[in-house]
């Protein structure tokens, strides 16, 4: 088994970091905040990520995994070292801020006295890499001795775990002008993943950079190509969800990610798709990205439409009551960066109406954000008395609502559906006024 570190304790890098443990090696994770550590240390996850407590308690337990905030322990304790820091969309900016990655190299490489590989996790504008290594060994001690490699992460919050532990495919990317030791290291870490016969890709550096930053804006454009389809679907009366089922069987286009709605939010998606125009740019590129820009406008034209179609059915929002159940960018998640449904309640408030959110993970994060909304502790107290009842995240628990849970609760029988997720012959028959997005 190996020893390993992993820098950042974020998403990602716990994640990591607690699934390289359960895989049998040693881990150590690492990172400058104190309260995600003391949390860590304590068996606690700083965020909701269903499955992944246990599999951090059980590794702390079993002596697999700890956790320091000292680069010198770090690099004194192992020579695989994981780089799984975040990559923020930098402010006023497209592009991605490289400082919390920089950082880690410019701390770490200095304190490397023998060979070292550092296989970077996180999601970086192509070239970042080849740029790195070359810092690296610049400021290590054991110069050409210490390695770059990239190896992409492509988990989905809510099934990191698994994801992390079964993905669908391994990318390896590493510095063909200086073969060394990634690939059969790697091949050792991730043995028990390979003995599963889960494909591993081996690739030159900018191609794995590229892998991932490809993928999400692949995903974004799946997602904005069938709510621009929705679009049509409102001005033609067609029904996109249907449209959807009948494009999806064709299996060369798939069903997965046609949810047409409120549209695409969260840690990733957003802010990967402009870090890659913005590199596009810097490479001489531009063109072919800016449809991009296009992907972009139509996800934040959906949660316009959506205040439209609220302010519609309460004839004004000024002085409405609006209950808006969905707070977190997707279900099973607590995450509410750049979340479709917060955007959505944040401006209906703006508009003047009086809203009432309630999510079941995700309230103190909402209220963090957005501490001018009203926050219910039920979803039953956020729609008392509402003109319009807005779900905006398809968690489980709205999805099994029944008309008659509401009936005696709301102000006006009216349900608008974000999500596409509740069944509107249902609704219209118990007297409800319901809308999807993209429906008739
Ligand atoms: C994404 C990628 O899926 C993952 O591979 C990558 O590593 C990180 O970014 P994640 O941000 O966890 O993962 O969320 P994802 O499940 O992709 O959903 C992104 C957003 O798209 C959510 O706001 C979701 O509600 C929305 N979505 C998804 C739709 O609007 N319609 C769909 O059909 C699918």
């Amino acid at each position: 088994m190996a020893k390993v570190t992993v820098f950042g304790i974020g998403y990602l890098g716990a994640t990591h970091a607690a699934c390289m443990a359960e895989l049998g090696h040693d881990v150590l994770g690492v990172d400058t905040d104190q309260s995600k550590l003391a949390k860590l240390v304590a068996g606690q996850v700083p965020f909701y990520e269903p499955g992944l407590e246990e599999v951090l308690q059980r590794n702390i337990a079993a002596g697999r995994l700890r956790f320091t905030s000292s680069y010198s322990e770090a690099a004194e304790f192992a020579d695989i070292h994981f780089l799984g820091v975040g990559t923020p969309q930098k402010r006023g900016e497209y592009a991605a801020d490289m400082k919390f990655v920089d950082s880690v190299i410019e701390t770490l490489a200095p304190l490397l006295t023998r060979a070292a590989v550092i296989f970077g996790k996180s999601t970086v504008p192509v070239g970042t890499a080849s740029r790195l290594g070359a810092r690296a060994r610049e400021l290590a001690p054991a110069g050409d001795d210490v390695e770059v490699a990239w190896n992409p992460e492509f988990l989905r919050e809510g099934f990191a775990v698994q994801d992390t532990l079964h993905p669908d495919r391994m990318v390896l990317g590493v510095d063909r002008d200086r073969p060394g030791r990634a690939e059969g290291l790697a091949r050792e870490v991730y043995a028990q993943l390979l003995d599963e016969q889960i494909p591993f890709l081996v690739t030159d550096l900018a191609t794995a950079e590229l892998v991932k930053a490809s993928a999400n804006a692949f995903l974004a454009t799946k997602i904005s190509f069938i709510n621009a389809i929705a679009e049509v679907c409102e001005a033609s009366g067609a029904d996109v969800k249907v449209l959807a089922d009948a494009i999806g069987h064709d299996d060369r286009i798939g069903r997965k990610f046609l949810n047409a709605g409120i549209g695409f939010g969260g840690g990733c998606l957003p802010k990967d798709i402009r870090a890659f125009m913005a590199r596009a740019g810097e490479l001489g590129a531009d063109q072919a990205l800016t449809f991009l820009r296009e992907v972009d406008n139509i996800n934040m034209r959906r949660r316009t439409r959506m205040v439209e179609l609220a302010r519609e059915a309460c004839g004004s929002l000024l002085g409405a009551r609006v209950a808006v159940l969905g707070a977190a960018f997707k279900p099973d998640s607590d995450d509410v960066r750049d979340s479709p449904a917060l955007n959505v309640a944040g401006q209906i408030q703006l508009q003047g109406a009086s809203v009432n959110v309630f999510d079941p993970r995700a309230m103190e994060n909402s209220r963090a954000l957005f501490p001018t909304l009203s926050y219910s502790t039920t979803a039953l107290e956020a729609c008392e008395g509402a003109d319009v009842v807005l779900v905006l995240t398809e968690w489980k628990e709205f999805k099994a609502l029944k008309p008659a849970d509401l009936d005696g609760v709301v102000r006006s029988k009216t349900l608008i559906d974000g999500r596409n997720c509740l069944d509107p012959d249902e609704w219209r028959a118990a007297g409800w006024t319901y809308r999807g997005l993209g429906r008739p």
